[in-house]
């Protein structure tokens, strides 16, 4: 069995971390989402990956590269321009040869790993396998129909009228059978092809795809609440680690962790959070559900529920919450005179001002 993870795709900005350009580098509890992904894959048996890879090929090499931190074996395959999850199969057959494959899109974070659904398919050995939730918007998603005894029964790639809530979580298991099927499909009105079509050619044929409803599913949606929720969910299985200084004047409670190279000075930290290298914590309070990324700093405020990217810093603001902060952000109190507010915001920031 191998993997063959999908981290192309163009490099367009990222709602609302507009200066991230892959997508699948997002962090999530201060981690790559990809890189929970490549763990799942290597806790499942899998040794051989297949990393698909477009225009943000040296972002995703540096942050992954060789695999052997995760005891991987990765071989990357380049796509000139994504055309298509059944375009990224296509390319991929070489490497893939005659062998069953889990295929794991970068950018999905699926709560408790794979191992279990592996294990299954490599027990029953249907043509394919698939894996599906329930979502509130299934329009942004693939959508399945089921029959009354649950067996899929149609695909549809983004409907305008979902069939039904049943999204298609990124994570597909295949044997060979899908090779027929990806060169038989044409693009689909946005230009792609479509691994829903794919998959629909497979029923078609009467070829056995069965299907497992899941709990514990996010992908990147550019939805801040959906990524302070995940965050929420990793750090609640956080385990305590202070390896960076904490001063004499500081508490840190709970579930926390600081990174070699932090530092916690006069401060007090409740956790499950998280405070990444280099970041100096300084006469503040960091609550729980909170990811501080590397090399913050973070003085004279409060942070809790909220997610801080690397090199940001935030001085003397009072109590921020349920919120986001990109890389390299500041936030810092305004002069007093005038009383105003004044930003400099990126494209498409939100900002909720208590007045
Ligand atoms: O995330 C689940 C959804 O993924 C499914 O419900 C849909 O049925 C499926 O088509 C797909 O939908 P998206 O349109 O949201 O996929 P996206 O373009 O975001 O691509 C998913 C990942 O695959 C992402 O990490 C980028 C990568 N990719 C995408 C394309 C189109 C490639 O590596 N190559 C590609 O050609």
């Amino acid at each position: 069995m191998k993997a063959l993870v999908l981290s192309g795709g163009a490099g367009t900005r990222l709602r609302p971390i507009t200066h991230t350009s892959a997508k699948q580098l997002v962090p999530v509890a201060n981690k790559a989402v990809l890189f929970y992904g490549l763990e799942s894959i290597a806790e499942a048996g899998i040794t051989e990956v297949g990393v698909i890879v477009g225009d943000t090929a040296e972002e995703i090499q540096d942050a992954v590269g060789d695999g052997s931190k995760f005891g991987l074996q990765i071989t990357y395959i380049p796509q000139d321009r994504p055309l298509g999850l059944a375009h990224a199969v296509l390319i991929a057959r070489d490497w893939l040869g005659d062998d069953d494959f889990v295929m794991y899109l970068g950018d999905n974070f699926i709560v408790g790993g794979i191992s279990a659904l592996v294990e299954e398919f490599g027990r029953n050995r249907p043509d394919a396998q698939i894996l599906l939730t329930h979502v509130p918007d299934p329009r942004a998603f693939g959508v399945a129909e089921l029959d009354g005894a649950g067996q899929v029964v149609g695909l549809e790639e983004k409907p305008e009228h979902p069939k039904s809530d049943l999204a298609l979580v990124g994570v597909y298991l295949f044997t060979p059978a899908i090779h027929a099927a990806v060169r038989a499909i044409a693009p689909s009105w946005r230009g792609e092809l479509e691994i829903t079509h794919a998959i629909q050619h497979l029923i078609d044929a009467r070829a056995d795809v069965r299907c497992t409803v899941i709990q514990g599913y996010w992908k990147d949606t550019g939805n801040v609440d959906d990524m302070l929720e995940v965050n929420r969910t990793v750090l609640e299985a956080l385990d305590r680690r202070i390896d960076g200084e904490v001063d004499e004047l500081s508490e840190t409670v709970g579930r926390v962790v600081v990174e070699e190279g932090a530092r916690i000075i006069n401060s007090r930290i409740v956790g499950p959070a998280v405070i990444g290298a280099g970041t100096v914590v300084n006469n503040s309070y960091v609550g729980p559900f909170t990811s501080v990324a590397e090399n913050c700093r973070i003085t004279d405020s409060e942070v809790e529920f909220s997610i801080v990217l690397r090199d940001s810093s935030i001085a003397g603001v009072g109590r921020i919450e349920s919120s986001l902060i990109g890389r390299h952000a500041e936030v810092t109190p305004a002069q007093h005179v005038p009383s105003a507010h004044r930003f400099v915001l990126g494209d498409h920031s939100k900002v909720q001002i208590h007045p």
